[in-house]
Parts: C-alpha cells; sequence; structure tokens
C-alpha cells in the first residue's frame, strides 16, 4: 500500500486537507494524526474490520486494548454506558487534553477495540489537527501510539514513516508533537480510581480535582494484578539494551563515565541519554571516547525542565538507536511532576536494568 503523508499546519489546519484525512477515516482506513502527546494510528471505532487493521499495520498483540478519541465530551455518552461524578469533574477540568479515562463501555464498541474488556478507554485531545479530524470523521477513533509496537511512541510524522510506511493510508504531518509521551490513564471502574498510567497530566494535577486518585503503586498487593494491560509487555523500548542509572546526579555521572569505558575498551558503541547538566559533567571524561567513535551523546532536556525533558525523551532514544549503538546508558531526571511520566518510560525501556546509585 501506498502511505500518502499530507502536510498540515498544526495552529490552522488546511480545513481540505484534514477533510481526506476524515474521508479515509470514515472510509474504514487507517490515519497517523498529531495530538498533544504523540502522533496516534486511528480508526472508527464503531468498524471492527478498520480496528483489526491497526492490530495489524502495528504488529500490536489483540489483548492489547485501544483508548477511542472524541472531539468533545458529548460524545462519550455514546462510549460509556456510565460515568461517575468524579471522572466527570476530571473529564471537565482536564479535557481537552493529555488524559484518558477508563469507564465502564456502551455496547456497541466493538470487542475489538477493548480487547474483550467490559470497559473502555477515552480521551478528548486538544491538538487542533487531531479536533479537526474527529469532529470532520463525525464518528470515535480509535488510536494507539502510531508506532511499531515495542518502540518508543512517535513525537514526529518522519517516526511514523519510520515505522510504518507502507503498512498505513494517511499520515497527518502537523509537526513535532507538543507533550512528548503519551496521556494521563486514570481508571474509574475501581474504588477509589487508579492512575494505570503516568502520562503529560501529572497526578499533583488529578488529585486537586479528585484527590482519592492514587496511582499503581500505592495499591497494595491486590491492585498490582490491575495494571493496564498494554503496561505489562515490553514498550518504549530502543533496539539498544538500554541501562537506567537513578539517583544523585554525580553519582550517576561517574558510574555512566566508569561504565562507558569499560564498554568502549572492549569495543563496544555506546550512546548516552542524559539532561543537558548531566552531559556537560560527562563531557571531559568521554571526549577522547567520542573521537574514537566508540561514543555518541544525545541530550533529553534538562534536570530543572521536566517539561523539556518530555518532549525530547522519545525522539533522543529513536536518534540512538539510528547511530547503530548497542548499548544506551541513561540518567534518570527527578520524578515530580512530569518527571514521573520520564522516569515510567525510561524504566520500562530499561526492562530491569535499573542501576540505583
Ligand atoms: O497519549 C496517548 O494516550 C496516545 C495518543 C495517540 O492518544 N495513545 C496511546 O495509546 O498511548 P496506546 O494504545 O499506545 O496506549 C494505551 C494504553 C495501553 O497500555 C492499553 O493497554 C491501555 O491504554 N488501555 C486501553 N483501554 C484500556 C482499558 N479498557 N482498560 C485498561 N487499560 C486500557
Ligand atoms: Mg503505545
Amino acid at each position: 500500500m501506498d502511505t500518502r503523508v499530507l502536510k498540515v499546519d498544526p495552529s490552522q489546519p488546511d480545513p481540505s486537507v484534514v477533510e481526506e484525512a476524515a474521508r479515509a477515516i470514515r472510509g474504514g482506513q487507517l490515519v497517523a494524526f498529531p495530538t498533544e502527546t504523540v502522533y496516534g494510528l486511528g480508526a472508527n471505532a464503531f468498524d471492527p474490520v478498520a480496528v483489526a487493521k491497526i492490530f495489524e499495520a502495528k504488529g500490536r498483540p489483540a489483548t492489547d486494548p485501544l483508548i477511542v478519541h472524541s472531539a468533545h465530551i458529548g460524545q462519550l455518552s455514546m462510549c460509556a454506558s456510565q460515568v461517575p461524578p468524579a471522572a466527570r469533574q476530571l473529564g471537565l477540568a482536564f479535557w481537552a487534553g493529555p488524559l484518558t479515562i477508563i469507564l465502564p463501555k456502551q455496547p456497541q464498541i466493538s470487542d475489538s477495540v477493548t480487547a474483550g474488556l467490559p470497559s473502555v478507554a477515552l480521551r478528548v485531545p486538544s491538538h487542533r489537527v487531531a479536533r479537526a479530524l474527529l469532529e470532520m470523521a463525525g464518528v470515535p477513533v480509535a488510536a494507539p501510539s502510531a508506532n511499531r509496537f515495542s518502540r518508543p511512541s512517535p513525537t514526529t510524522a518522519a517516526h511514523v514513516v519510520a515505522d510504518l510506511d507502507g503498512r498505513i493510508d494517511v499520515v497527518l504531518d502537523g509537526g513535532a508533537t507538543d507533550i512528548g509521551l503519551e496521556s494521563t490513564i486514570v481508571d474509574f471502574t475501581v474504588d477509589p480510581p487508579v492512575m494505570r498510567r503516568p502520562g503529560g497530566l501529572t497526578l499533583e494535577q488529578i488529585r486537586r480535582v479528585v484527590p482519592e486518585v492514587v496511582a499503581v503503586s500505592e495499591q497494595g498487593s491486590a491492585g498490582v494484578a490491575q495494571v493496564a494491560p498494554g503496561q505489562l509487555t515490553r514498550h518504549y523500548a530502543p533496539q539498544a539494551a538500554l541501562t537506567l542509572y537513578m539517583g544523585a546526579a554525580h553519582l550517576a555521572v561517574a558510574r555512566v563515565a566508569a561504565d562507558t569505558r569499560t564498554l568502549a575498551a572492549r569495543g563496544a558503541r555506546v550512546g548516552i541519554l542524559a539532561p543537558e547538566e548531566d552531559l556537560r559533567a560527562l563531557a571531559p571524561e568521554l571526549a577522547p571516547l567520542a573521537a574514537t567513535g566508540r561514543v555518541e551523546v544525545q541530550p533529553y532536556g534538562s534536570r530543572s525542565d521536566p517539561e523539556r525533558s518530555a518532549r525530547e525523551l522519545f525522539a533522543g532514544l529513536r536518534a540512538l538507536d539510528a547511530c547503530g549503538v548497542s548499548y544506551i546508558l541513561a540518567t534518570a531526571i527527578d520524578a515530580g511532576g512530569l518527571g514521573l511520566a520520564v522516569v515510567d518510560r525510561l524504566t520500562r525501556a530499561a526492562e530491569g536494568r535499573v542501576r540505583k546509585v
């Protein structure tokens, strides 16, 4: 299949371009589109044949349910059979925006969207292109992140094309996404409500509106078996083996320097992913190794600016993979605010290789 890439101005999307993509959605085709978090891969949520194509294009297991996107909160009654007052309050406070809410589903949402679960994940994105597309499509749109299964989520149209060219019908190219990692998922089918995935909306922001929301880690042993289905699988992983260094900056930097020297001495090519302060501290150590071509460095934001770290994280992982390194050594930022989601994604990418220093 030929994938059509349609450029669109993210602040003033040309209606005729978006209409072409909306027509593709209505016609049962797959359309990748920018949201304020990451690019999504959309299909008509009421068309099980179109939804099945999403799983095939991504190589995603059918057991991992999709988020349903709507243009307006009002459309949600088409998808959810019951909306508790706290969920409505949270939606009113933060939609349109980087929030996903899990609610009991309406029968017309097909089992292929929800992987047979009795619940459905719902989101109203704020990105102008996403909103225009959803409005013109006139149907709720099921959309996971527009990456091949287990790869980092795409924050540019080029990332989407790198993963899915020839496997999907249309890419709406609205430039780089703003937040850079996925929405925060809050599950209202349990009491108290549980944050199943940290993301672009912080737990602090959520608790200001619904104080009783708990993080998965606070649930105790009974809740552990209930993490979001997709959170159990390999996720956000670069091709290189990533090791995450958590702890005080100077200690993390010292360990990364030592481990880089060891790996480079064995002939390995090593990528360093770190906030810019850490890279500055590492520079004297790494300069001689970088000159040999053994070491590639990639900044992701700054310890003092978690928003920028979030925005640059996935692109940084992809850039290091493109250099062909076999190992990535990454230093973590603090886990407050958006940092919680950043550290979550890095921890998953590390697949257990976490060094606490
Ligand atoms: O920011 C985002 O959320 C992006 C953009 C495109 O909206 N979407 C996204 O979708 O990240 P995806 O499919 O990559 O991640 C959705 C997560 C998965 O881990 C899935 O298991 C979980 O949401 N999920 C979906 N429906 C669920 C349900 N009914 N119950 C529990 N978890 C659910
Ligand atoms: Mg995803």
